[in-house]
């Protein structure tokens, strides 16, 4: 029985986001370009971080024209692919923005047809949509836990495919690549470290601040053209088509009930739940126990500690 009824969570649901700010990475296209545009359109103040400035201005510029002038909208350049940039925007967010309701960690590549090593030495997924994600989460971690905040990851059902595990002996792939084994590791090590996160704030008694992990099933995005193989591009096209696709609208649902619905429960992973939760009402749905194993949770925090030299500071 879905908490929300029978239509799940939608944003019916929130009756105004005015005097909230909303960080969010990854707002171009697909789920961030619709979470970004009902966040203001609920009057929210929206920081886009994006990788391509141009693009960024041009959908301030469509948000504009669909939502009027006065939404109050920012965003500061940041490619998280690279240690560096993600260094500079959280330094510039926590020099311009006075408060984060939520950080919503939306923006990731998916299905990259071969290795490639980032600028700090990660392979491509594991390094944008993982380590990315991991220091930029830990940077502004102090502004959130000041605004008694959230964190909210956007995973993928990926984590349940592919080894199930972290490759810690062979992070990199260099040894039986392939893009999908890279990418469900990438989003499983991002889920995992949300349920770890939560015990370490619970720990330290941080229990205002918040993280949550989520997915948006199977939306019709541009994440497979952007970084996908020529058969998957294809093989994507194809089921854009069929029933078991549904909008980025309604992909956005899950991460926009994280980021805003009070009093929901930390340790369920939200999505939707109709057919192999691909589609359907957002709303809670089964994990599989390895995304919460403790032990590989807490090697790989300390892994990425060592690998990113951030320590977060619970
Ligand atoms: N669509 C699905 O069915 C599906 C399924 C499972 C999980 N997801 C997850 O949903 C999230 C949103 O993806 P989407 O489907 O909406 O894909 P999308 O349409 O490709 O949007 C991805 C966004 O991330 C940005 N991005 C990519 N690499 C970046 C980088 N290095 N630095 C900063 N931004 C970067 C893209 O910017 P550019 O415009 O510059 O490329 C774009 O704004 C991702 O976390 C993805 O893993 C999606």
């Amino acid at each position: 029985m879905n908490q929300f009824g029978k239509k799940g969570w939608t944003p019916n649901r929130i009756e105004t986001l005015i005097g909230k700010t909303y960080v969010i990475t990854g707002t171009t296209s697909g789920t961030g370009f619709e979470a970004a545009k009902i966040l203001l359109s609920k009057g929210a103040k929206v920081v886009m971080l994006n990788r391509n400035s141009k693009k960024s201005e041009n959908t301030i510029i469509t948000l504009k024209q669909e939502l009027g002038n006065n939404i109050d909208v920012a965003s500061i350049q940041m490619d998280l692919s690279e240690q560096p940039s993600v260094k500079n925007a959280a330094k510039e967010v926590l020099k311009t923005v006075a408060k984060i309701d939520a950080l919503i960690c939306n923006a990731a590549i998916a299905q990259v047809p071969k290795q490639i090593l980032t600028v700090d030495g990660w392979e491509s997924q594991m390094g944008t949509n993982y380590f990315g994600n991991f220091t930029l989460q830990a940077l502004l971690f102090p502004l959130i836990e000041k605004s008694k905040g959230r964190i909210v990851t956007v995973g993928s059902l990926g984590y349940d495919m592919g080894i199930k595990t972290i490759k810690f002996d062979d992070l990199n792939w260099n040894h039986n690549y392939t893009g999908n084994n890279a990418y469900s590791q990438s989003k499983l090590a991002q889920i995992m470290t949300i349920y770890e996160l939560q015990d370490k704030l619970k720990e330290a008694g941080k229990t205002e601040v918040k993280a949550y992990a989520c997915h948006p099933g199977s939306s019709r995005t541009n994440l497979i053209s952007t970084s996908g193989s020529f058969i998957m591009k294809v093989i994507f096209g194809l089921m854009k088509l069929s029933p078991l696709t549904q909008t980025a609208e309604k992909g956005a649902y899950p991460q926009l009930m994280c980021a805003t619905e009070p009093n929901l429960e930390q340790s369920e992973f939200y999505g939707p739940t109709g057919r192999s939760n691909w589609v359907g009402p957002v709303g809670a749905h089964k994990l599989e126990p390895h995304a919460k194993d403790k032990v590989v949770a807490n090697k790989l925090w300390k892994l990425s500690e060592k690998e990113t030299g951030i320590k977060w500071n619970i």
